[in-house]
């Protein structure tokens, strides 16, 4: 196997040149605090290019036939859960590469982690 090195060095190298998509995977999770009553749990890493590692933020809000009481740490974090009970709307204002607000929206399942790119920007 003397191509096995050379190859896994190349493959790193491309991989590690491909450009970070910028992204949140949101992760929800619930509770049923009684049977009309819903606790959800949101938790949003974001990452760029600038931001590798992450930002993190987390949201909660209840359900009850409606959408209540919905907020978020840090509050440069924001979600609008939708009445279909999966879409969210999220919005986020980092300061890197510059300050902007950059917005997304996507479906995330009731338990478990989806990724909602980036959709549009604002300065
Ligand atoms: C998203 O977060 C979940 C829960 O932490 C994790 O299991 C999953 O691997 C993450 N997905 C991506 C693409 O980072």
């Amino acid at each position: 196997m003397q191509f096995a090195l050379p190859l896994l060095a190349l493959a790193a190298a491309v991989s590690a040149s491909s450009p970070i998509e910028a992204a949140w995977n949101v992760t929800r999770s619930y509770n049923d605090v009684s049977q009309q009553v819903v606790g959800v749990q949101i938790t949003a890493v974001f990452v760029s290019e600038e931001y590798p590692q992450g930002l993190e933020s987390k949201c909660s809000w209840v359900e009850k036939g409606r959408i209540y009481g919905v907020s978020c740490t840090p509050d440069t974090f924001s979600v609008e859960p939708q009445d279909d009970g999966y879409t969210l709307k999220v919005q986020q204002t980092i300061e890197k590469p510059t300050k902007q607000v950059v917005y997304g929206e996507g479906e995330v399942p009731r338990k478990g982690h989806a990724v909602i790119p980036v959709n549009a920007r604002v300065a």
